[in-house]
């Protein structure tokens, strides 16, 4: 089976109702990222930081995987896939993919502040709090979300993820971060590239995807299953 590789941003979510962050509506235009996402924010004012974060998990109550989701789960039974997300929720999991790597954390685990390899403590579902600690070393806990301004601890497997791939789709990502941006960068010459994302490319992206195969232009909930349909259709040929 040929090796595909999904990088998910926040658009894949979009059509579940979950906002993205650089779109008209969403969540920089109505949070300062400065305050509430960054390294230096969580050093200076950890409640603010953990509050917003307790914002996004009540916000994920309810919602539930698109048609985007379910169709790179079917891809599955065609290629091997790995999805590479930097979406801190877990509708891909939801949906029933297996092979996913959250290369910005996720919402639902805590980790001790002090050792980004603790063991990760789950929240099931629980407000984060404050003064909570690790039950094996003490320290406090924080969300086990990657922050701005801090490393990216699994860039370097989602790279070679990519250098494997025979096919990398790339859904609802503006492509203004890095380093996950770059992640289209490692892909082998000859391999496909396709863009799933309504809006245009802008000029700081068409680098990045300089040797994009298709852009289809529109909503993850749509687009994602009519591409998945062609990929299926050819692996049944072949
Ligand atoms: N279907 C597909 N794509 C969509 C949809 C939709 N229904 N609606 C919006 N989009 C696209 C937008 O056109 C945009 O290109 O999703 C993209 C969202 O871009 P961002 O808000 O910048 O989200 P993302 O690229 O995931 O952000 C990367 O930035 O703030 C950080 O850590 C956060 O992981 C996040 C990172």
């Amino acid at each position: 089976m040929k090796n595909v590789v999904v990088l998910t941003g926040a658009g894949v979510s979009a059509d579940s109702g979950v906002p993205t962050f650089r779109d008209v509506d969403g969540l920089w235009t109505k949070y300062d990222v400065n305050e509430v996402c960054t390294h230096e924010a969580y050093l200076r004012n950890r409640a603010k930081v953990i509050d917003f974060m307790n914002m996004l998990r009540s916000g994920m109550k309810g919602k539930q995987p698109n048609a985007a989701h379910y169709a790179i789960r079917d891809l599955e039974q065609y290629y091997n896939v790995t999805v590479v997300t930097t979406n801190i929720d877990r509708l891909h999991e939801m949906a029933g993919s297996t092979n996913i790597l959250h290369l910005h954390g996720d919402l639902d685990n805590l980790r001790s502040e002090r050792d980004d390899n603790s063991r990760l403590i789950p929240l099931n579902g629980a407000e984060e709090t404050l003064d909570a600690r690790h039950p094996d070393t003490g320290d406090l806990l924080r969300p086990n979300v990657v922050l701005f301004q801090e490393a990216v601890p699994l860039i370097a497997d989602a790279e070679e993820i990519v250098s494997r791939a025979d096919i990398m789709i790339v859904v609802g990502t503006s492509l203004a971060v890095y380093p996950s941006a770059g992640l289209t960068m490692p892909l082998p010459r000859g391999a496909e590239l396709y863009y799933v994302d309504p809006g245009e490319v802008s000029s700081d992206s068409q680098m990045l995807l300089r040797n994009m195969t298709e852009h289809l232009q529109g909503k993850a909930a749509e687009m994602v299953p009519l591409l998945v349909e062609r990929l299926k259709k050819r692996a049944l040929v072949k």
